[in-house]
């Protein structure tokens, strides 16, 4: 049989299969099509949504990889970040980049964002409005990349994502269910600068993500 009849011949047993369904009343089937990143950043535009577009220098979306195993979440881009497009580049960044390494990992083979995409001004804390207007784009992206693990960064991402109230310090050192994601939220790289003290319990964090992977 050629490539054309076996084509035919297919597409017969599938309106067949198609007209069957339809007679026992479903009428429409689910698309599964994921979004992609690319169209995530098409739809964020020149964003204005909040008023950090006045400020910002770049809208600094993520970067890694578009299947990446384990997804980092930080909180917003800094002086560094900002300039350059590209999440933790700065000092913390170079932090979270030994830390990625040490689990094993390249910055390319993971994927890193922030909940806010654009800097706030001299690095204040995320307000409540830009969180509002900038999470779903993070939700998004979570949904697209689909990691086996997410990695939140400090206060903000873990309790944004985790829709809680509680402090980083209880927050970390176990997993949470994000819609069926485990989510283990740490400490933020630049807080274990000012309290490297701190660097072992994010280390042990890490090596139950790491852990989590083999499963
Ligand atoms: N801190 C963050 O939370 N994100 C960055 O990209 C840089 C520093």
């Amino acid at each position: 049989m050629t490539d054309l009849n076996e084509r035919i011949e297919l597409a017969g047993a599938l309106r067949c299969y198609l007209e069957e369904l339809q007679d026992t009343g479903v009428d429409s089937l689910p698309l599964a099509a994921q979004e992609t990143l690319e169209n995530i950043r098409t739809g964020l535009g020149d964003c204005r949504r909040c008023r950090l577009c006045e400020t910002r220098k770049s809208i600094v979306f993520g970067v890694g990889s578009n299947n990446a195993k384990v997804l980092f979440v930080g909180e917003a881009p800094g002086r560094d970040e900002d300039l350059q497009g590209e999440p933790f580049v700065g000092e913390a960044g170079q932090l979270l980049s030994k830390m990625i390494k040490a689990m094993g990992y390249t910055r390319d083979e993971v994927y890193i964002c922030n909940l806010l995409k654009c800097r706030p001004p001299e690095n204040r804390n995320p307000e409540t409005e830009e969180i509002a207007a900038c999470s779903p784009f993070l939700l998004r992206q979570v949904e697209s990349i689909a990691p086996k693990a997410i990695v939140t960064l400090g206060t903000f991402a873990s309790q944004t994502l985790l829709d809680s109230r509680d402090p980083i310090s209880r927050l970390r050192g176990r997993f949470h269910d994000y819609h069926g994601i485990p989510l283990m939220p740490t400490f933020h790289p630049a807080f274990l600068l000012r309290s490297p003290e701190k660097k072992r319990e994010a280390w042990e964090d890490l090596q139950k993500v790491m852990k989590r992977m083999l499963e």
